[in-house]
């Protein structure tokens, strides 16, 4: 996923645009460029980050009342100067930016080169392609008839196929268009003589909150005074919503952190207070699930439920399993959304499946999702952000309401998410009559409790730093965990390698014996999650397994423990709660551990190498 920026209006564009790159960093900072129309357009790109691009800047000419920006996270062609965007078409007379994928790319090419373009598809990017595409069709139709702009743009996008959202300019008129083909990430901020644009709301959030939403198959034309003009796909003009955006400033700012990751993990007491707000009635102690509640009896009946997800999603799937399995008794099978699309699943209309994920715009988990559609299940949705895609192609489902997170290693919406999954399987279980009344208003008060105790493991923030300090040169590491926490044992070695590079994998603790010991030596630090639980004698047996192999073992205890602390080289405590909420309470260790080990390296925290927020691409 690209970042996409846009303004046209009567101030300087560039500062605009750099800020508004700046916040979009998250999707992608492989290369960023602006473009400024100014008499003329000029184009100034640079690989690497938009801090780059701005160094660059610094004695360039760079005025300007209309621009657009980029920030790239690569899929075709290298991350390089040449193919950052803006691309300007070969007569110069089309720029543009633009996230997604063309896919017949190669065959418009075929047809450019015929007209006498030379554009090689094997060494030219999708976009510059399109741009240049744009162009042809315009001179073609300039030849025929009187030919506008706005009129080239929508003609040719007819035949480009595709998912993505653009921006575009031309040095001859002064306006901006627009147009979105199956991509969520394309807003306007309508200022008073001013539109900017944005893959969402935050690079103007400063100057206006009152925003457009460009819906699939729209286009614009924006220009100069504020004036817009939107058409939907039957080119019939439409009177937009104009929606008030509620993101503050605070919520994109990383306040007294140094890192968003860092700010978003500390954020979690309130975040996980917030994705329950609402859902537990005071009048009568009920799960309120608003978007599920409508399929309740569909849900209670379900034969099974499947969960499609990627990432830190997936893994906060596979908790979903434990808490469903063990409270509503319904068989539940999780799936790599990328695997289950091309398994040909047996589903019908007595399942359901669940979608899960922060960014909703995640390609190969909607694709899943789509896909159960057809095959006639019920589909619902877990996602983070407002109005993504996801929310548009399932028949219900709910927000996990965590706020926006900005760190690209996923921390708040992983707590999020297994506040809503809690939720939604106390609501099953006692749907279905598998928990009585009793266990189930236990079970509630102690979910409300949740929040205080992150706060208790947050406390041991400066003990955290220390280990890292001592292990961060390390260049492997192994996670245990069993039961509930084996998902855990899998999140927190993602966390570690995505933002500090070392090698970690996570395993069930007994599934250490089939092959992973064997890497155990003085310098592997092994992680156990050994909270009080149903299995932790059996763990207890594993860690003096590692010991006896000279493993360096760090554990994650309930307060209180003693036994484990004596086996363990350190040892982290969290509060006691009952096995099947723990996991909110053992993943906060392993998400500081994985950021102060990375903060000793010296990593790029919050934009670690070749990673992207959310992938919308298969
Ligand atoms: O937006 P999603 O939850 O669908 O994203 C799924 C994964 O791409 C995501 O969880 C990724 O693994 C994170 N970077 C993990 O920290």
């Amino acid at each position: 996923m690209c970042g996409i920026v846009g303004y046209i209006g009567s101030r300087g564009a560039y500062p605009i645009l750099i800020n508004g790159l700046k916040r979009l960093e998250y999707r992608g900072y492989d290369s960023a460029g602006v473009a400024l129309q100014n008499g003329g357009v000029r184009i100034y790109r640079k690989t690497g980050k938009v801090a780059r691009l701005e160094e660059f800047c610094k004695d360039k000419d760079t005025n300007g009342t209309i621009g657009i920006g980029h920030t790239r996270w690569a899929t075709h062609g290298e991350p390089s100067d040449a193919n950052a965007h803006p691309h300007i078409s070969k007569y110069g007379d089309v720029v543009l930016v633009h996230n997604g994928i063309i896919e017949n790319y190669t065959a418009l090419a075929l047809i450019l080169n015929q007209c006498g373009y030379a554009l090689d598809p094997r060494e030219k990017t999708d976009t510059e392609i399109l741009a240049n595409w744009i162009e042809h069709i315009w001179h073609e139709q300039k030849k025929e008839s009187t030919c506008t702009f706005e009129d080239a743009v929508r003609d040719s996008l007819r035949t480009v196929v595709g998912a993505y959202a653009i921006v575009v300019i031309t040095p001859h008129d002064h306006q901006m268009i627009v147009a979105n083909h199956g991509s969520t990430g394309l807003v306007l901020g309508i200022g008073r003589d001013e539109i900017f644009v944005g893959s969402d709301a935050t690079p103007f959030i400063d100057y206006t909150k009152d925003v457009i939403t460009i819906e699939d198959g729209q286009m614009a034309v924006l220009l100069e005074k504020g004036e817009y003009h939107i058409k939907n796909s039957e080119q019939k003009e439409i009177e937009p919503a104009i929606e008030k955006v509620l993101l503050t400033l605070e919520e994109i700012e990383k306040g007294a952190f140094p890192h968003f990751m860092l700010k978003e993990i500390f954020e979690q007491p309130k975040t996980i207070a917030d994705s329950m707000r609402g859902r537990i009635s005071l009048a009568n102690s009920k799960v309120l699930l608003g978007g599920m509640k409508i399929h309740e009896e569909r849900i209670a009946r379900a034969r099974k439920i499947v969960f499609v997800a990627c990432g830190t999603s997936y893994y906060a799937s596979l908790i979903g399993e434990y808490l469903i399995e063990t409270l509503a008794r319904i068989d539940v099978q999780v799936e790599y959304a990328s695997e289950f699309r091309y398994r040909n699943p047996i589903l019908g209309e007595d399942d359901v499946v669940i979608g899960i994920s922060q960014s909703g715009e995640t390609a190969d988990t909607n694709e899943a999702v789509k896909l159960a559609h057809t095959k006639g299940a019920l589909v619902l949705g877990i996602c983070n952000v407002v109005g993504a895609m996801m929310s548009k192609i399932n028949d219900g489902g709910t927000y996990t309401h965590a706020g926006k997170e900005i760190g690209v290693a996923s921390t708040k919406a992983f707590t999020a998410q297994l506040t809503v999954l809690s939720l939604f399987a106390l609501w099953m279980g006692r749907t279905r009559g598998m928990i009585d009344e009793n266990k189930y208003q236990i079970l509630l008060r102690e979910l409300e409790s949740i929040p205080a105790s992150v706060e208790k493991v947050l406390a041991q923030d400066a003990l955290i730093r220390d280990i890292a300090k001592k292990y961060y040169q390390s260049t492997n590491a192994i996670y245990l965990g069993r039961g509930i926490n084996f998902p855990v044992a899998l999140e927190g070695p993602l966390k570690l390698k995505e933002i500090s590079y070392i090698h970690a994998e996570g395993y069930p603790a007994a599934e250490m014996k089939h092959g992973p010991i064997a890497l155990i030596d003085e310098n592997m630090p092994v992680i156990f999650i050994a909270t009080e639980g149903e299995y932790l004698d059996k763990v207890k047996s594993n860690m003096n397994t590692v010991k006896s192999r000279g493993g360096k073992i760090i554990a994650i205890v309930t307060e209180g423990d003693t036994e484990i602390s004596s086996l363990a080289n350190v040892v982290v405590p969290v509060p006691k709660v009952s096995e099947i909420f723990s996991p909110f309470l053992t993943v906060v260790p392993l998400q500081l551990l994985a950021y102060h080990i990375a903060a000793f390296r010296g990593t790029d925290i919050d934009k670690p190498r070749n990673l992207s927020k959310s992938v919308s691409v298969e």
